[in-house]
């Protein structure tokens, strides 16, 4: 029975994909609906849950993750329903890790106490932007002062808290973006998710890119040296980059995003959620039916609303965790690489790697550095080869 994925260690992601409105860059599934039936969704959720514990068997979590679409707007009976029965099917490690995502309306932040009554200990607030004109031109709903009197609200009420940022926005100049950063960084706890905007084919943004109608982005250039000097304003603060778009004191960084890059095992419970569990044995990817309406009809009628699985070979396997693991600073193990693929990467590879400053060889331990980072799909793409 292989246990590889004890390194990466076991999480359940459960994904709400309804929000207020959507966002013209975002292109995660979420939809807009003002028919949703709270009591069917949390018994679809839980039906879904109860079937993937019957394929691990018993197995303790280390961490729970609400994404979206919006799980801020889920009723918190849901929430605390959901993490009830993770701890029933499976087992809580102790001091288990559980994020809910948040929008900072303040609708959403009056549901604060609940959530945290419910078992949610770490908040990933989405507030985009310091900047009230940046936020109108990404299509949020909330503005710089209800974004931050909802944040004060999540530092009282849960141990942990984070916020998610845009950069390389429209009209944007690094000078601003710098300025609000530091901004930022002044109220950050010890987590930061730092984006790019990156322009997704199929949304609003992704639309008008394509007439030529979105003005004022930076050029590549210009993003690369914001990218560059966000790392440095980190630094100054204490926050270190420990994935490319996330910043972390030592300590904070969120166990669940971790399992992921470390290639643990993951249940992916909701639409279109994605998944990799050990069964038999077997590193297996799963996913869901993507459609909302589509999903609720496959849990009415089979409990689940999976599509057949796949066993990942070893190839994949290797591919899959140097794709996950080179985003990390600590790297990727080539010698955990061989155990899953059955190959190592050529020695002459690495080395030119290295030779290009493109990464560093820390006793089998390969990691991007500052001028590799930004260029990550190139060193995979040499690496894999
Ligand atoms: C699942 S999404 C959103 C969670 C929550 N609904 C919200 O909007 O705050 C997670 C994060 O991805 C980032 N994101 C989504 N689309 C993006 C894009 N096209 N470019 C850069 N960042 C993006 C946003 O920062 C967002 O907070
Ligand atoms: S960014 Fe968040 S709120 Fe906006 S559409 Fe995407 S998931 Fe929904």
């Amino acid at each position: 029975m292989s246990d590889d994925w004890r390194q990466g260690g076991f999480g359940v992601y459960i994904h709400w994909p309804y929000c207020l409105a959507k966002c013209p860059y975002c292109d995660f599934n979420s939809h807009v609906s003002n028919e949703v039936n709270h009591a069917h969704w949390r018994a679809a959720l839980l039906s879904e849950l109860r079937y993937t514990a019957s394929l691990t068997g018993p197995r303790r979590v280390d961490s729970v993750f609400f994404g979206g679409g919006t799980p801020s707007l889920m009723e918190a009976k849901t929430v605390s329903a959901l993490i009830e029965e993770i701890d029933r099917l499976w087992g809580l490690k102790p001091g288990a890790e559980i994020t809910l995502e948040a929008n900072p309306t303040s609708v959403e932040a009056d549901k604060f106490a609940d959530f945290s009554i419910a078992g949610v200990n770490r908040i990933s607030m989405g507030i985009q932007s310091l900047n009230d004109d940046a936020l109108r031109s990404l299509g949020r709903m909330h503005s710089v002062s209800e974004a931050l009197s909802a944040f004060e609200i999540a530092k009282k009420q849960f141990s942990k808290v984070s916020f998610d940022l845009i950069y390389a926005r429209q009209r944007q100049t690094a000078k601003a973006w710098f300025s609000e950063l530091e901004q930022a960084l002044e109220l950050a706890v010890d987590h930061l998710s730092l984006y790019q905007l990156t322009i997704e084919n199929g949304t609003r943004f992704g639309e008008l890119f394509k007439r030529g109608k979105l003005r004022g982005l930076p050029e590549d250039d210009a993003a690369a040296d914001m990218y560059i000097g966000t790392q440095q304003v980190c630094a100054d603060y204490g926050l270190l980059p420990y994935e490319i778009s996330n910043y972390a004191k030592l300590g904070a960084e969120s166990r669940h995003n971790l399992i992921y890059w470390r290639y643990g095992d993951y249940a992916g419970i909701g639409p279109g959620a994605h998944a990799r569990l050990t069964l038999d044995g077997q590193k297996t990817a799963m996913h869901t039916e993507k459609n909302p309406a589509k999903w609720l009809k496959m849990i009415e009628k089979y409990g689940n609303g999976y599509f057949p699985s796949e066993v990942l070979n070893p190839e994949d396997q290797g591919i899959e965790y140097l794709m996950m693991s080179m985003r990390l600073t600590e790297g990727s193990d080539m010698r955990r690489f061989e155990s899953l693929s059955g190959t190592g990467v050529s020695a002459s590879k690495i080395q030119n790697l290295e030779n290009m400053g493109m990464i560093h060889n820390r006793n089998g331990r390969l990691i991007a550095t500052e001028k590799g980072r930004p260029l990550l799909n190139s060193i995979l793409s040499e690496l894999l080869a």
